[in-house]
This record gives structure tokens, sequence and C-alpha cells, in this order.
């Protein structure tokens, strides 16, 4: 009886912390979505790139929204930062996760977001392209208000 006290306890326990770590209705597999490897339990958590390939095993419900933006009345400028965008975006989550989260989040939350992804191991971002990523998300921002 007491045992299943302590059980009920840890679970509880294990679910808080899990629950602040993960965003709302995000998953995650250990079989990657890019290279279909299956990676080792241990290994498998929301912020986990897969082993082999680097992409990114959370799964966002922003995954299966649109993977492109229609560019068609941005600046010129604008125009060359989607391109870096595009690029930069979508090597370790489909181009959808950001994209499905620029109505979400406020411009304070961007400059912290994309120096974390810049930062990530093997990005492959520069502070320059983070730059121009941030302003174009400042500019998507700015039409969607
Ligand atoms: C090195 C791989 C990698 C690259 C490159 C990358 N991301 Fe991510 N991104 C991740 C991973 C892994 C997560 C899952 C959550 C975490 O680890 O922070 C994530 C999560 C996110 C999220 C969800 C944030 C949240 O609130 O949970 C956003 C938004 C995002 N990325 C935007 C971007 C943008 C914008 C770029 C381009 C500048 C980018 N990512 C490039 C790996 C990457």
């Amino acid at each position: 009886m007491k045992s299943r006290v302590v059980i009920v306890l840890i679970l509880l326990l294990a679910g808080g912390v899990w629950a602040s770590q993960v965003p709302p209705g995000v998953v995650f597999d250990a079989k990657c979505r890019s290279c279909k490897f299956v990676n080792t339990h241990e290994k498998n958590g929301p912020k986990e790139l897969c082993e082999k390939c680097r992409y990114s095993l959370a799964i966002y419900p922003q995954d299966k929204g649109s993977n492109s933006m229609d560019t068609g009345g941005f600046p010129a400028e604008i125009q060359e930062n989607y391109k870096v965008f595009a690029r930069s975006c979508s090597k370790c989550h489909p181009l959808a996760r950001p994209i499905g989260h620029i109505p979400l989040k406020t411009i304070e939350e961007w400059k912290k977001y994309v120096i974390i992804m810049v930062r990530k191991p093997g990005s492959g971002v520069t502070l320059d392209s983070g730059l121009k990523v941030l302003k174009l998300i400042e500019y998507v921002k700015s039409k969607q208000r």
C-alpha cells in the first residue's frame, strides 16, 4: 500500500519536471523523421538531435503547418532574408516550426530564440544570418498585426 503511494508521488514529480520542459503538444520519437535512424532511448529527449543526422527528434504541432511563405509582396531586402531563413532554419526541423511560431512569440523572445538556435552545436547558422532571420521575423510580425 505504502509503495503505491510512493510510486504515484514519483510519477507526479516526474510529470511535473517533464511538463516544465516540454512545450504544449510537443511529442518526440526515437526514430528520426529525416534519416529514419532509431536513436537509443537514453539519448531521446525533446531537445535532442538525431545522433546520426542531427535532425530534431521533437515533433511540434507547428511542424505540420506550411513549409513556405508567400514572399511575393516582400521588399527585396526581406526576400533575401527569407532565403537565409529558409536555408538556415530548416536544417534540423521543418521550416514550418519557426513559421508557425512567428505569431506566437514576441520580438524579445525571438531575439533570445535565434541566439539559442545559432549557438546549437553544428547549427551552421552564423550571427550574421541570425540577424537577417530576425529582420525577416520582425517584418512578418509587423504585417500580421
Ligand atoms: C542545430 C539544429 C537546429 C537549427 C539549425 C535550428 N533549430 Fe530550431 N530547434 C532545434 C531543436 C532541437 C528544437 C527543439 C527545442 C530545443 O532544443 O530548444 C528547436 C526548436 C525551435 C523552435 C520552437 C521553440 C519553442 O518555443 O519550443 C523554434 C521557434 C525554432 N526552433 C526556430 C528556429 C529558427 C528561427 C532557426 C534558424 C535561425 C532554427 N530554429 C534553426 C534545432 C535547430
